[in-house]
C-alpha cells in the first residue's frame, strides 16, 4: 500500500513573522503570543499530486493527508469524519429569491457536528507529539468531539464548559471518559481556568486557535467544498462564527489549493453569521476596527456562537475583508422559526447555529450582499438532535389506547 507523506514543513505565526519548530509542542508565537498556522511544502507536493489523486481514496478526511499535520499514518485516528454530503435546498432558495442554495451538512460528522474535524486533527497531532493529557473550554460541541477522539486515541482530557451548556454535551463528554468541569461562568472564563491548570500541571492546552492543528481538520471543509465544486469554487459562502476556527480554515484551504494552482484567484464571499446577543465580529466590521471588544454577558441559544471575543480576532477580520464578505447578526427568535419553517419545508433540521444562516440570508439578500444568481453554500455545522429541547414539539394529538383523540 503506497504510504501517503505529510509535507508539514513549520508552523508560523499569524501576525507576525516569526517560524516556529512544529515537531515540538506548540501553543502561540513566542514573540507576539498569537496563533500559530501550520504550513507545507506546497511547492514540493505540487510536482507530484493531482486533483485527481484524491477522487479515489476513502471519503474521511485523511484522503487529504498531504497537507494534513500528521506524519505516521498510525496515528491518524479516525471515526468517518468528514466527506459530508452537500445538497440544494430549493423550496426555501425560492421563497427567497436565490436560484442556487447549497447546504453542506456538517450535521453528519461524528458526534453531530463539524467539531469532529478539528477534534480528528488535533487529537492525532498531540498523540503523534507524545502528549498525554490535554484540557480545553467549549461551548460545548468541541467538548464532545474531543472527548470521543480523546477516548479513540486514549489520551485524557478535561473539558471546562459554561454549566448552562446544553446537557447533551455534558453526557457525551462524561460518557466518553473525559473529566468535565462546569464553571458558572461564560466560555472565556472556562479559558481562563484552562490556561491556569495547564501552566500548573503540564497539560497539553487545546483551546480555539491556541494550537496550531484543530484548524487544520476544519480547513477540509474547504478542500470538499472545492472538491463537490469541481474546483469552480461558490460565489458566496455563510458560516456561524463564534471563535472562527471554520472560517479560517476555509481561507487557509483555498489558499493552499491556489498555490498547488488546482483553483484560480475567485474567492468566495465568507460571510460571517452571529446571534445578536453575541455579535463581536458584526460590531468590528461594522466600526471598520481592527479587532474585537470583548461583549459583556453575551446570551443567545445558539451556544456555539456564545464566544464574547474570538482569541483570532484580528485574522479573521482581515480574512472576511480580504473576500469582500460581510458580518451579520440575527436573533434567536428569528434563527428558531426559519429553523423550524427549514425542517418543516425541506426535512432539514440543523442546529440553530446553522439555523441563524436561514435567518440571515433574507436579509443578505433585500440588502443586495447576494443577488439571486449567486451561488451560495450554507456551512450546516451541526445536527439540531443535540439541542431539542429549544423546539415544542407540535402537530400533535393525544390519543387513547383505542386511538380516540384525547387531546389535539
Ligand atoms: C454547531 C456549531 N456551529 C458553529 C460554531 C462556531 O464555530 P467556530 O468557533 O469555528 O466559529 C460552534 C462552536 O461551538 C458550534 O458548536
Ligand atoms: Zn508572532
Amino acid at each position: 500500500m503506497q504510504v501517503i507523506k505529510s509535507y508539514l514543513s513549520h508552523l508560523e505565526c499569524a501576525e507576525c513573522d516569526c517560524s516556529v519548530d512544529a515537531d515540538t509542542r506548540a501553543n502561540l508565537c513566542p514573540e507576539c503570543n498569537s496563533s500559530l498556522l501550520a504550513r507545507y511544502d506546497l511547492s514540493q507536493l505540487g510536482n507530484y499530486l493531482q486533483p485527481s489523486d484524491w477522487k479515489d481514496r476513502s471519503p474521511d478526511l485523511w484522503r487529504y493527508a498531504e497537507i494534513l499535520p500528521i506524519r505516521d499514518p498510525m496515528n491518524r485516528i479516525t471515526l468517518g469524519e468528514g466527506g459530508t454530503s452537500i445538497y440544494e435546498i430549493p423550496t426555501y432558495a425560492d421563497q427567497i429569491g436565490l436560484h442556487h442554495l447549497w447546504i453542506k451538512d456538517e450535521g453528519l460528522n461524528p458526534t453531530g457536528t463539524f467539531k469532529a474535524r478539528g477534534a480528528a486533527v488535533g487529537v492525532a497531532r498531540a498523540l503523534e507529539l507524545g502528549e498525554k493529557t490535554l484540557a480545553m473550554p467549549t461551548a460545548g460541541n468541541a467538548g464532545s468531539a474531543w472527548a470521543a477522539y480523546c477516548a479513540r486515541a486514549g489520551l485524557e482530557l478535561h473539558v471546562v464548559m459554561p454549566d448552562d451548556t446544553p446537557v447533551v454535551n455534558m453526557r457525551e463528554v462524561s460518557a466518553c471518559g473525559a473529566k468535565l468541569h462546569l464553571v458558572d461562568g461564560l466560555i472565556s472564563d472556562a479559558g481562563t481556568i484552562v490556561g491556569a491548570a495547564c501552566s500548573e500541571f503540564g497539560w497539553y492546552e487545546v483551546s480555539t486557535l491556541k494550537e496550531p492543528y484543530r484548524v487544520e481538520g476544519k480547513k477540509t471543509m474547504g478542500f470538499e467544498i472545492a472538491e463537490q465544486f469541481d474546483w469552480q469554487l461558490p460565489d458566496v459562502i455563510l458560516y456561524p462564527t463564534g471563535g472562527g476556527v471554520g472560517m479560517i480554515g476555509l481561507w487557509k484551504a483555498f489558499d493552499e489549493l491556489e498555490q498547488l494552482g488546482w483553483i484560480n484567484g475567485h474567492r468566495p464571499k465568507l460571510i460571517a453569521v452571529q446571534a445578536k446577543g453575541c455579535a463581536p465580529v458584526v460590531s468590528s466590521i461594522e466600526l471598520g476596527v481592527e479587532g474585537c471588544e470583548a461583549i459583556i454577558d453575551a446570551s443567545t441559544v445558539s451556544s456555539g456562537l456564545r464566544v464574547p471575543k474570538p482569541f483570532a480576532d484580528r485574522l479573521l477580520l482581515r480574512i472576511i475583508r480580504s473576500t469582500e464578505g460581510n458580518a451579520i447578526a440575527v436573533s434567536d427568535e428569528d434563527t428558531i422559526e426559519m429553523t423550524k419553517l427549514v425542517a418543516s419545508t425541506e426535512g432539514v433540521f440543523v442546529a440553530p447555529e446553522a439555523g441563524a444562516m436561514f435567518a440571515a440570508l433574507p436579509k443578505l439578500m433585500s440588502d443586495r450582499q447576494i443577488s439571486p444568481d449567486d451561488k451560495v453554500v450554507l456551512l450546516s455545522t451541526g445536527n439540531a438532535l443535540k439541542y431539542t429541547d429549544l423546539f415544542k414539539t407540535s402537530n400533535l394529538s393525544i390519543l387513547d389506547k383505542d386511538g380516540r383523540i384525547r387531546i389535539d
